[in-house]
């Protein structure tokens, strides 16, 4: 078991990003219908924001709603935006209270009036909180992402606001709706599932992956330590060799 303190506090990402998964097999298991799952996987999120917080990490990203689960049945769908609905009013209190900016990446129109709202309110409420920053992934896929990007540069280009030339990478990041948010330095992934699932496609173009079976509402802080304690043993080469990566230097950069 990996505690806060073996951690090299010097070499933690800026960024993490998370494929929460397991719920619906945590509740069967149990015997219980899957928003069991969902609704223990919310005291996850809280456990494991706080321990974002507490690292002082800058920057979460949790998926919680894919693009694809519009296809679930719809009684599991509404269940979860109720859900969503009942857990962005209570915690807002608790983000405040931890000092966390909330921000979401995804589809918020596609996501029913009352959703879009609360969501609204609590990022509007959380707007000036200075420590980590909690995006929550709703609506989201990657590659929706990166259409609508694609879409919104050959509008500005054909209406001359920029040059097609001029597309580097660093502008066309500016359309992906993570514009301002540095790549995630680490990516997890519960439920023994190796996958991506269409999270975040372009931004993990280097990052390093952590998969654990472990299912999501089981997933706790000590969890989350492992993640970034294997994590700090990596070499990141960036395409390099091992020797030009000079030892002992920050992972981060
Ligand atoms: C992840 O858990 C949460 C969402 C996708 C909303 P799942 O609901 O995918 O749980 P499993 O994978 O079926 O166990
Ligand atoms: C990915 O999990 C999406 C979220 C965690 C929100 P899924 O359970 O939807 O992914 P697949 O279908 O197993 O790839
Ligand atoms: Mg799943």
């Amino acid at each position: 078991m990996i505690t806060k303190e073996q951690l090299d506090l010097e070499r933690l990402p800026r960024h993490v990003a998370i494929i929460m998964d397991g719920n619906g097999r945590w509740a069967r298991k149990k015997g219980n219908p899957r928003i069991f799952g969902h609704r223990k996987g919310v005291a996850t999120v809280r456990e494991i924001t706080e321990a974002a917080a507490e690292l002082k990490l800058e920057y979460l990203t949790l998926y919680a709603f894919s693009t694809e689960n519009w296809n679930r049945p719809r009684t599991e769908v509404d269940a979860l935006m109720s859900l969503l609905v009942a857990t962005i009013n209570k915690e807002t209190k608790r983000l405040m209270d931890n000092n966390v900016k909330l921000k979401i990446i995804g589809d918020v129109n596609a996501l029913p009036g009352p959703v879009a709202q609360n969501l609204h309110a609590s990022i509007e409420k959380t707007k000036n909180n200075t420590g980590l920053t909690l995006v929550l992934a709703l609506s989201y896929s990657s590659r929706w992402e990166i259409l609508n990007a694609v879409k919104h540069i050959s509008e500005d280009v054909h209406q001359g606001k920029i040059d097609s030339e001029g597309i580097t990478t660093e502008i066309f990041e500016t359309y992906l709706n993570t514009s301002g948010i540095p790549d995630p330095e680490l990516l997890i992934r519960t439920s023994g599932e190796y996958r991506i699932s269409n999270y975040l496609l372009w931004q993990i173009a280097y990052t390093e992956l952590f998969f654990t079976s472990t299912l999501w509402p089981d997933f706790r802080k000590e969890n989350f330590y492992e993640a970034l304690a294997d994590y700090q043993k990596r070499e990141r080469r960036f395409g390099k060799i091992s020797e030009q990566v000079a030892k002992n230097t920050n992972v981060n950069s």
